[in-house]
């Protein structure tokens, strides 16, 4: 079983890798922050709630991101495995995730933290692009579109996230910081974590974290 948790500052590159653990293992990825961004497409109440929480960089209240977790987790293809990109992010989710994990006899498999640098996270953050369209990822300054703020793949324009602008990444850090690190010491010590050096190209990150996968999951 592949129960995976990715910890990561913001711009760690959590999505990034959770992209490639789809595409090699078929489990789906669980990103709060993306199921979040699609309820504010949507402008559900729980999108509106969340909208100026995210918008100033902080964590959007525990209770309203359990239950949409609790919600994704019901769905069938979460049976074989999951990749949590962004939760639990305090410890009061972490404690809710295993309670749920619990109660449906399930438990982690992983729990891998990718390490970067504030500076090169702040670059990456600034940097990003996103296609709406399509959703291909680009970065101005690690990847860029052949022309500035059109999509390589089908030509529409593209588009930087509210919340990376510096002034709420700074608060994100802080968040990160004070909220999120100490799920580090939570899951340390139960024989399901480790830490990857994640400054280095996508590629070669992503071979270190199949290696992490496949010995702390095993071949089940
Ligand atoms: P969320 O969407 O989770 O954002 P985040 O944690 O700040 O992380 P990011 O998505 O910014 O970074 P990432 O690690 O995915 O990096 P990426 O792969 O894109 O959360 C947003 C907000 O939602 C929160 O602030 C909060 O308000 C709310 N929220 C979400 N979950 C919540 C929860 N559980 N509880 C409460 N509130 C919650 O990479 C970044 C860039 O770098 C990209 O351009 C990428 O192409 C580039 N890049 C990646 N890897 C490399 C590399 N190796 N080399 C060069 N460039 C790279
Ligand atoms: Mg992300």
């Amino acid at each position: 079983m592949k129960n995976i948790i990715l910890l990561g500052a913001p711009g760690a590159g959590k999505g990034t890798q959770s992209e490639r653990l789809v595409a090699e293992y078929g489990i789906p990825q669980i990103s709060t922050g993306d199921l979040l961004r699609s309820e504010r497409k949507s402008q559900s109440a729980l999108g509106q709630e969340a909208a100026g929480y995210m918008d100033s960089g902080k964590l959007v209240p525990d209770d309203l991101v359990i239950r949409m977790v609790e919600k994704r987790f019901a769905e069938k293809d979460c049976a074989a495995g999951f990749i949590l990109d962004g939760f639990p992010r305090t410890v009061e989710q972490a404690d809710k995730l295993g309670e749920m994990l619990q109660k449906s006899g399930k438990s982690l498999s992983a729990v891998i933290n990718i390490v970067v640098a504030e500076d090169i996270l702040i670059k990456r953050l600034l940097g990003r692009r996103k296609c709406p369209a399509c959703g291909a990822n680009f970065n101005v300054y690690f990847n860029p579109p052949a022309q500035e703020g059109v999509c390589d793949v089908c030509g529409a324009q593209l588009e930087q996230r509210k919340d990376d602008n510096e002034e709420t990444i700074r608060e994100r850090f802080l968040v990160y910081q004070n909220q999120t690190q100490p799920l580090v010491n939570y899951y340390r010590g139960k024989g399901l974590y480790a830490e990857i050096d994640g400054e280095q190209a996508a590629d070669e990150i992503y071979s270190r974290l199949r290696q992490e996968v496949e010995k702390l999951c095993g071949q089940g």
